[in-house]
């Protein structure tokens, strides 16, 4: 059995270790979120999308695709469904409010994090036009629902992504969100989320499965498909 003091000691180590873990994270994530790195960020941005599209086609299109397919897929549910407001949950850097603010009058987005929710705010708020809300998206999406008048295209995409990112109570509020969208009186939303891989019901993700039982429920005339890493939930279309 180690002494008091000696088990003392290494218990002090780890967290002079764990305090130092944390500096140097703090001091990573603002050197990542600085002016000139997000600068050189958005340079070669383009390019590097662009070089993995071409890669993820020539590769059998593997999980996850590129941001690009995401991007393309956000904007063609709008144009399908010819819907003129997004939803985001995950703000993160921006990508997606970059890429399809143009198709949308109205964007909202919603982040935890405080340092990339300032950032977003900077970066993107137009007032009347784009929103950026701090907060945990599964307490924040109900409350903006409740401000909502027609029907939204949905982007379900925050979570825990490691480095500069988020924590919140789980992995992902991706089950509260949806229950709330659900739920919400409004016919013809759409809901698009990220990352069908992330879905095996571990860390608040459900498994698919019980994805498409919630849905069901609540909502049996929706399907419920699959594609590309994204799942995607709207009204059956009506046979014409
Ligand atoms: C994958 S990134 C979002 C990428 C972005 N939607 C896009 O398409 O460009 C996930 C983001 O969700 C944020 N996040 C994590 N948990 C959250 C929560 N409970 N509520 C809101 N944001 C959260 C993270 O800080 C991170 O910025």
């Amino acid at each position: 059995m180690l002494g008091e003091t000696e088990a003392g000691s290494r218990a002090r180590a780890r967290l002079r270790e764990s305090r130092a873990a944390r500096r140097l994270r703090r001091m990573a994530k603002r050197v990542f979120l600085s002016e000139p790195a997000q600068r050189i960020n958005d340079l070669v941005e383009g390019l590097r999308q662009r070089a993995a599209l071409r890669h993820w086609q020539k590769t059998g299109r593997s999980l996850p695709p590129p941001h690009v397919v995401k991007q393309r897929t956000v904007r063609a549910y709008a144009g399908r469904f010819a819907l003129s407001t997004l939803v985001e949950t995950g703000t993160y850097l921006g990508a997606m409010i970059k890429a399809t603010r143009d198709t949308f009058a109205r964007v909202y987005s919603i982040e935890l994090d405080p340092q990339l929710y300032e950032r977003a705010r900077k970066r993107f708020a137009e007032p009347g036009r784009v929103s950026i809300l701090h907060g945990d998206s599964g307490e924040v999406l109900p409350r903006l629902l409740a401000d909502l008048r027609e029907p939204c295209l949905f982007w379900l995409d925050a979570h825990h992504s490691g480095m500069v990112t988020a924590r919140g109570r789980l992995e992902s509020p991706v089950m509260q969100e949806l229950r709330a969208i659900l739920d919400h009186p409004l016919e013809g939303h759409v809901v698009l989320i990220d990352d069908a891989q992330a879905f095996v019901g571990r860390g608040g993700y459900p498994t698919i499965a019980e994805l498409r039982a919630v849905v069901a429920i609540r909502r049996p005339d929706w399907v419920c498909e699959v594609e590309e890493g994204i799942i995607r939930l709207h009204a059956r279309p009506r046979p014409t």
